[in-house]
């Protein structure tokens, strides 16, 4: 009897499962969502079509359950449980409440942080699945989940039916045009037999984060039909790099790329490189984006994040120049703190003998004013019940405007200098570009040497698809000739 819903089956660990919902049916089976009878845990039952191999099927997601991923980091929904009924097998794995990272994108969290939060959260998850040598194979945003849980969003990773690992048989499908590597799209036309390993999902895992992160695939702009895109994979860059300025993020929709700090934006320029061993790792990307956790600064002018670093001196949107500090001192003598410089008993008063000659250091980092305090009697800092904190010597504190502090015991207050605004700002030019697929986009599913290549209009359109390019600045031209060589010439 086919497996529908309604039936009550009995998995192979001795659970009694419910089917409920009809789900979706894929590439590779039916999905149904169930619950387990004993625990009343929602579970996702996928029943693999007969035309697959029922053997290595049972063998690969044997291997699955074994190593019971969702114990080791609780984003990974792997399989935990089998049906074997009939003639039909299906695996169960933890149900997620949430939608697909896909259709997340379209309308994403207003606030740059979530998905900075959901980024770290991704390439965690993925290095996780690394570490056990476990490859997805299937990287891309119909394959992630982003669920709400008390009000914080989590991102879930599913459908590892086209994992590998060694010892077992290869899965059946190269992953999806979209997020593969160039030697996934070299195999493809070459129909030389390759498979996905940890560096081609380390490159779907960069495009995922460049979706992620900018709001856009990183070749938007280049992918108006699959020629165009499968030539800009071939160029190993990336097409974003704020030091190429091919784009202008208005036509594209998105953040522009120089909200990135010099830091990630490496990563970015190492993620899509055609020799593999240069892309980063899952656990790099974790490394780097962590630490960015605490240092996304937000436009007093139009909102628009960056992540800080010392070059940057206006918003990348709005372009208006970050606003500078100054100190305002005893007699209303003002310094500015526009530059590295040391504050200490000259720039005060005579009177002012207990401040110390070099009593606190001032330095710009980027949109940041830090002072490192280090003056022998102290600089303290009035709290919001107006009390005053003592900071700690040696240790970098990040002015604001408004601070009212103490150096020694001369009151000093914080301000900010008028800045100027250089154009309107406006976050409503921060757009997902929804453009109409074009029908010449290639057929939904291609097979090479066995292997599907998954290709789903659905996703492609409103994500990637940029317009054609009409009339292209000549400069642009020639710059976009130079960085794809001869690629791009035929
Ligand atoms: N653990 C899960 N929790 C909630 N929904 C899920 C889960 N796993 C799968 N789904 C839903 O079922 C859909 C299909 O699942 P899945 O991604 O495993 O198969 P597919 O990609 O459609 O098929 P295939 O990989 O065989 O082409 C997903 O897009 C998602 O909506
Ligand atoms: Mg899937």
């Amino acid at each position: 009897m086919k497996i529908a819903p309604g039936q009550i089956l009995r998995s192979v660990t001795g659970k009694t499962l419910k089917i409920l919902d009809f789900i979706e049916e894929g590439g590779q089976g039916r999905v149904f969502k169930a619950k387990v009878q004993e625990t009343n845990q929602d579970m996702v039952v996928k029943v693999f079509l007969p035309s697959f191999n029922r053997t290595s099927i049972i063998k690969r997601t044997q291997l699955l359950i074994s190593l019971n991923l969702p114990a080791k980091c609780a984003t990974l929904k792997t399989p935990i449980d089998m049906i074997l009924e009939d003639f039909q097998v299906a695996h169960c794995s933890p149900f997620v409440r949430g939608k697909l990272l896909d259709d997340y994108l379209t309308n994403p969290a207003p606030d740059f942080l979530s998905n900075l939060i959901l980024a770290v959260a991704l390439c965690h998850s993925v290095a996780v699945l690394h570490e056990q040598n476990i490859v997805h194979g299937d990287l891309q945003a119909r394959n992630v989940m982003v669920g709400r849980e008390k009000g914080i969003f989590a991102i879930f990773m599913i459908d590892f039916d086209n994992f590998t690992a060694t010892g077992l048989p290869l899965p059946d499908c190269l992953g999806h045009q979209l997020y593969m590597a160039p030697e996934l799209w070299d195999a493809l036309q070459k129909k030389k037999n390759k498979n996905p390993d940890m560096y081609t999902d380390r490159y779907s895992l960069a495009v995922l984060l460049h979706e992620i992160l900018l709001l856009k695939h990183p070749l938007s702009g280049a992918d108006y039909n699959e020629k165009a895109f499968r030539e800009a994979v071939y160029t190993g860059k990336w097409l974003h790099d704020p030091v190429y300025s091919l784009f202008s993020f208005e036509e594209l929709g998105g953040y522009p790329p120089q909200i990135l700090n010099a830091e990630v934006a490496q990563l970015f320029r190492k993620a899509f490189s055609l020799n593999p061993m240069e892309r980063p790792t899952a656990k790099n990307w974790e490394v780097t984006l962590c630490k960015m956790l605490n240092q996304v600064y937000l436009c007093p002018a139009c909102s628009c994040p960056c992540m800080i670093d010392a070059s940057k001196t206006r918003c990348p949107l709005c372009q208006a120049s970050y606003p500078l500090l100054q100190m305002v001192l005893p007699g209303s003598k003002t310094i500015a703190l526009d530059q590295s410089r040391l504050i200490g008993r000259k720039d005060f008063a005579r009177e002012a003998m207990s401040v110390s000659e070099k009593h606190a250091i001032i330095k710009r980092n980027g949109p940041e004013t830090i002072m490192i305090p280090m003056g022998r009697y102290g600089t303290y800092r009035k709290d919001t019940s107006g009390s005053w904190r003592k900071l700690q010597d040696n240790t970098p504190v990040v002015l604001q405007d408004g601070d009212c502090l103490k150096m020694a015991n001369q009151e000093v207050k914080i301000v900010r200098t008028s800045a100027k605004k250089n154009r309107s700002p406006s976050l409503k030019s921060i757009k997902i570009v929804e453009e109409e697929a074009k029908d010449e986009w290639f057929p939904l599913l291609t097979m090479v040497e066995g292997k599907e290549v998954k290709k789903d209009k659905s996703f492609v359109k409103g994500k990637t698809l940029s317009p054609p390019p009409e009339k292209k600045e000549e400069p642009k031209k020639s710059v976009l000739a130079k960085i794809w060589g001869d690629l791009f010439s035929d």
